[in-house]
């Protein structure tokens, strides 16, 4: 059968990660997808940067919203980043040409998620953002299948590598936040901005997609109450510890008869809960549905290898047939969110 012909917008780390990973797993990827997936086209503000890997077999294109008309393309992956700006465009023109779209832009989802997908709908497209929440943690499928006929409560997740890893390294090592930081930054964890990953921006992007997907809200992220880490110092860690507790970056999303609740902020977590022991750049989730229990998600949050592997995964379930967008849902379904007071919680 045909292959299916990607383009790709952005070839950061996350870029370089998926044509890595098209490359070394390309026999699998294929039996699994039941057609290969082929890079056809790519662009990138720096085209001489060594990235690691052959780019010269790809056409180049340097203006990214060209990807969008080109007649060799399937799919749109777009792994440039910002909520607004040429990311928007490139993803309004990609449906309205009626190419699939893969996003891990988690900015843009949570503030034009249900524009998107009713244009995706409307074009009868794929739209895909797994790798927008949690990296390469399935938390989107996870919950939109493990708990598709669940009435959910609470959701609550560590959702910010950076935080996480900044908070575990210094409960490790008595480290220093700017230190921590850098290395996150080294890494490839740390967003371009680092501010909205320690400022609790990102978490609150992720939380917004999670709640429409766990609670059937439209995505509403003025709706989160957001605080970040920049304010813990070391000795809050070393209290919390004395008194058996550790600090975690906490997004929780909790739906009741008041309406929905959505806060970002370091928390107190007991030792022995799932979200406790979790450390370095990892995220977890944790949901309650009322047939199904508890759902426990873990796995690496940021990074090349994960991020990429979600949004891979994307590409095989749109290789398969698998359409539809990834909140799971029609988006006539979504009901506006009733924000409802933090304080009465
Ligand atoms: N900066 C993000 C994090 C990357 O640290 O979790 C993944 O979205």
């Amino acid at each position: 059968s045909e292959p299916l012909r990607v383009a790709l917008a952005g070839l950061g780390t996350v870029g370089a990660g998926v044509v890595k990973l098209l490359d070394a797993n390309r026999d699998l990827i294929a039996r699994r997808a039941g057609r290969t997936i082929e890079v056809a086209a790519v662009s990138a503000r720096d085209r001489a940067r060594d990235r690691g890997v052959d780019l010269a077999r790809f056409a180049w294109t340097d203006d990214v919203a060209d990807l969008a008309g080109r007649d060799d393309v399937d799919v749109v992956v777009e792994l440039i980043g910002g909520s607004d700006g040429p990311a928007l465009t490139l993803a309004r023109r990609a449906i309205a040409a009626g190419k699939g779209f893969v996003t891990a832009n988690k900015a843009m989802i949570a503030h034009h998620g249900a524009e998107l997908a009713e244009a995706a709908e409307a074009a009868g497209v794929a739209l895909k953002f797994e790798a927008a929440v949690a990296g390469g943690v399935p938390v989107i499928k996870g919950l939109r299948e493990g708990a598709a006929a669940n009435a959910i409560a609470q959701v609550d997740g560590i959702l910010n590598g950076t935080c996480n890893y900044i908070l575990s390294e210094m409960e490790a090592k008595g480290s220093d936040f700017a230190d921590v930081l850098a290395e996150a930054q080294r890494l490839g964890f740390a967003e371009a901005d680092p501010s909205f990953d320690i400022d609790g921006v990102d978490a609150a992007h992720k939380l917004a997609i999670l709640a429409t997907v766990a609670f059937g809200t439209r995505p509403d992220f003025d709706g989160v109450e957001v605080r970040g880490i920049r304010d813990v110092v070391a000795g809050d860690i070393a209290e919390a510890a004395a008194l058996g507790y550790r600090v975690r970056l906490i997004g929780v999303a909790a739906a009741d008869a008041h309406g929905l609740y959505q806060r970002v902020t370091p928390c107190l977590v007991r030792e022995g809960h799932p979200l406790a022991r979790v450390t370095g750049a990892t995220n977890a989730v944790v949901a309650e549905g009322d047939f199904v229990g508890r759902l426990l998600f873990e796995g690496r949050g940021a990074g090349e290898g994960p991020t990429a592997s979600a949004v891979v995964a994307d590409l095989i379930d749109i290789a398969r047939g698998i359409g539809g967008t990834a909140f799971g849902m029609p988006v006539a379904s979504l009901s506006a969110a009733a924000r409802a007071d933090p304080g009465a919680r």
